[in-house]
């Protein structure tokens, strides 16, 4: 289950229909509800379960393989074979292997959630470009200049939520940013007194800029399995810039701690990067730089930018995305990453790149930036 700060259950991460709000209904509610039971025999099925559409199509374009496979196939591994993958956002080149009959194990199991997703809270310390006031509390006051009506500020309490963590194994804290929401202490102290303490799997989205308390680090070492996702998008000031309040100085720090930490307690450390019009040209020094520090390149997981449309680097102007193609002739980074971005860039613009460099200008305004592009700045200019 996936849930959003307004308490919005979905059914994964990727944009779809809510199916219900924790403010109406019980957690066991919604996962025993007629809508997710026929989801369930649809999928089962085979047919075509609405809101699931971009897996379908990454299906028919990547040799079956989506988002929906990976999770399957994670999920099988987890749950019939007893074994905590690595976790993998850019999972296109992961392959498949159900040879698990799930129509037998439903026949046998009675469903109960095994996962949750959670947005505990939109509180977060930065303003990354990429985001938006439904995540983070920081770009309130930005929004409001741009003429858009933020959303409010969501801070229920953990246990508001109506969860059982004593029966859930494998828990996701998403955000705002987890770090700095209260929500987070209240799921230590949860986890901490759980006699079941050694089963459980955690997974954390962190913007690097706040270490967790030490209660937190303590339960770390007692779990199964810790995953710990860092996003950051670009190197040094190009980063702060991008994800606005962020200080470089602070992050490398902190990840040069989480990677002690992790090779001392084996847990799984991946950085996340977001592919946008501010980093496609240079991601190659990002990359460098964090294999250099020792992330192994298979932990650094690419994900396209699609929304806002004024990040999306299919929207860049026809002779930056020959100047960025050009250029991938001569950088070197992996194939499959290489491979993803010269597709995407070539797809016809979806908003004009005057929308793009509006947007940006009117940001770099409010928030007294300098675009640290010059390049892309120029295009924005003149555009
Ligand atoms: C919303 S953040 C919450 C967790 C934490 N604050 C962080 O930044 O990692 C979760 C993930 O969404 C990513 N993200 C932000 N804006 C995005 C966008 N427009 N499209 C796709 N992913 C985005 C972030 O980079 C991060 O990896
Ligand atoms: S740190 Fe995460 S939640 Fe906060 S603004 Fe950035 S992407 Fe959004």
């Amino acid at each position: 289950m996936h849930v959003k700060p307004n308490k919005d259950v979905h059914l994964c991460s990727r944009k779809s229909i809510p199916l219900d709000n924790l403010n109406n209904a019980t957690p066991e509610g919604i996962f025993n509800s007629s809508t997710m039971n026929s989801v369930r025999t649809k999928m089962l099925n085979g047919e075509c379960v609405a809101g699931c559409e971009k897996c379908y199509h990454e299906e028919k374009v990547n040799k079956g393989q989506s988002l929906r496979t990976f999770m399957n196939n994670w999920f099988d591994q987890l749950l019939n074979h007893n074994n905590v993958l690595p976790w993998k956002e850019g999972f296109l080149d992961r392959a498949i292997n159900l040879d698990t009959n799930w129509e037998d194990v439903f026949a046998h199991t009675t469903p109960s959630i095994k996962w949750v997703a959670l947005h505990a809270s939109n509180v977060c310390n930065l303003a990354c470009r990429g985001c938006y006031s439904l995540l983070s509390t920081k770009w309130r006051k930005d929004e409001e200049q741009l003429g858009i009506n933020p959303y409010p500020l969501q801070n229920a309490k953990l246990h508001e939520f109506g969860f059982n963590f004593d029966d859930i194994d494998f828990v996701t804290m998403y955000g705002g940013e987890p770090f700095y929401m209260k929500q987070n202490n209240e799921l230590t102290n949860t986890i901490e007194s759980d006699p079941n303490i050694k089963n459980k799997i955690l997974q954390y989205f962190t913007n690097g800029m706040i270490l967790p308390s030490a209660q937190t680090f303590a339960i770390w070492r007692r779990i199964r399995q810790l995953q710990l996702i860092i996003s950051i998008d670009s190197y040094d000031t190009e980063n702060d810039y991008f994800r606005h309040g962020s200080k470089w100085s602070v992050l490398e720090k902190n990840l040069q701690l989480y990677i002690k930490e992790s090779l001392n307690y084996n847990y799984e450390l991946r950085i996340s990067t977001l592919i946008n019009i501010y980093n496609v040209n240079n991601l190659d020094v990002l990359h460098n730089w964090l294999v250099g520090q020792g992330i192994p390149e298979k932990n650094i997981d690419y994900n396209l930018c699609i929304y806002p449309q004024e990040l999306d680097i299919r929207n860049l102007p026809q002779d930056y995305k020959d100047k960025v193609m050009s250029n991938y002739t001569n950088i070197s980074l992996p194939d499959d990453l290489t491979n993803m971005i010269l597709e995407h860039i070539q797809l016809e613009p979806n908003i004009d790149f005057i929308a793009a460099g509006a947007f940006s200008n009117k940001l770099d305004e409010i928030r007294n930036q300098t675009n640290p592009i010059p390049e892309l700045k120029l295009y924005m200019d003149n555009s």
